[in-house]
């Protein structure tokens, strides 16, 4: 087994621990939204159906990019994607780095697109690998090309984790050209790319900088839901790497909270994918007054397909009747009017939206 397939493995095994969710949250519970006493709307007209890059989708939820790579994955992967299809949601698989090195993984991310035959797929690969890593060269645009090939995929995903590289006991340590090597993946393929944090946030300039890259959408991945960090402390105690588990514990909360980060990217004219400790669809309708088109999801959906369909069927499900709730006790008729809709913020997230000028209507 490569080092790079049972990382994955390592890292569904790491992720199951409660202690991986960073304590200071995403900001949801600082933000507050309008209660609309006279809605004058029937909750059958409440509309969850919204469109991201050319797609219609059933909700403003996106599966976000998880895992591939290694055995135990195929079926994690097929039951993300059996709901997505049931859905309407768009699905990201997880970063496709295994199979360039191990091309017998194949499977474990093709399983997507079988399992969900009309949903956007979306392929995912590292900033990382872009550009060289010591003796690895970095992936070539054929590489990259194959890897959409593979799951037949509707967009790339290039994933930003140096949070995570930082504290991985054998993380890359160069990222130096990433932005060049951004723009020429954007160059070099068919489908939009999208830029995606894993959960360190990102802040207004580095948004318009992918912007001005040609990038079409922004995950911006913020902190308060799964860390990284977190997540390769506890690989690096396995390993007695004691350096990487010191800096892990001093780095374990680091990150630009998900409402901060989604207030600092919206209104620069891309779609703005909120992702990081998204739990319920009223986090959901808090990302999307503050300026998200969609929201991602990863852990909580990986828990329930652990456990098997139904439970990925009901978390959808009872995420999208929160959501529709709040959308008609706000008056908003769908995901999208919320983006007009007054919010209160408080604490330290009022303090991040005055910083970013982004104060609350
Ligand atoms: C087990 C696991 C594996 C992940 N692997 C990837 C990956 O390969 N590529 C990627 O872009 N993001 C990956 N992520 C990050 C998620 O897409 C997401 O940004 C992050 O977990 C925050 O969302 P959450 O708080 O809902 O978990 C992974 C997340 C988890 C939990």
């Amino acid at each position: 087994m490569s080092v790079t397939t049972s990382r994955k493995a390592q890292h569904i095994a790491a992720a199951l621990d409660p202690a991986v969710v960073r304590r200071s949250g995403p900001g949801w519970p600082e933000i507050e939204l309008f209660h609309e006493a006279l809605p004058e709307l029937d909750a059958e007209e409440v509309e969850l159906s919204t469109d991201l890059l050319g797609w219609r989708l059933g909700a403003p939820l996106v599966v976000a990019g998880m895992t591939g790579g290694y055995d135990g994955a195929t079926e994690i992967n097929a039951r993300l994607a059996r709901a997505a299809e049931r859905h309407g949601l768009a699905i990201g698989v997880g970063s496709q780095r295994t199979v360039l090195d191990d091309p017998s993984t194949t499977a474990s991310y093709a399983v997507v697109r079988e399992c969900a035959p009309t949903a956007p797929v979306i392929g995912n690969i590292g900033a990382s690998q872009l550009i060289a890593q010591g003796d690895r060269p970095a992936v070539t645009p054929d590489d990259l090309r194959s890897l959409v090939d593979m799951v037949h995929a509707d967009a790339l995903a290039i994933h930003l984790n140096f949070l995570e590289e930082a504290v991985q006991p054998e993380g890359d340590s160069r990222t130096r050209g990433c932005a060049a090597a951004i723009a020429r993946a954007v160059d070099a393929l068919d489908v939009p790319v999208i830029v995606k944090e894993t959960g360190a946030g990102m802040s207004r300039s580095t948004a318009a900088r992918l912007r001005d890259l040609g990038v079409a959408a922004l995950d911006v991945g913020g902190a308060g839901g799964t860390s990284f960090a977190i997540i390769e402390r506890l690989r690096a105690e396995q390993q007695g790497d004691l350096p990487q588990v010191a800096l892990g514990h001093v780095l374990g909360e680091w990150g630009i909270p998900t409402a901060a980060a989604v207030a600092a990217s919206a209104g620069l004219g891309l779609p703005v994918i909120a992702t990081g400790g998204v739990r319920s669809g009223l986090d959901a309708a808090k990302a999307l007054v503050l300026g998200a088109d969609v929201v991602g999801v990863a852990r909580p959906l990986l828990l329930a397909a652990l456990e098997g369909d139904d439970a990925v069927d009901t978390w959808i499900t009872q995420f999208c009747l929160a959501l529709r709730t709040v959308l008609l006790l706000t008056g908003a008729g769908s995901p999208a009017a919320l983006k007009d809709k007054p919010y209160v913020a408080h604490g330290a997230i009022r303090d991040w939206l005055q910083t970013l000028g982004a104060v609350p209507r």
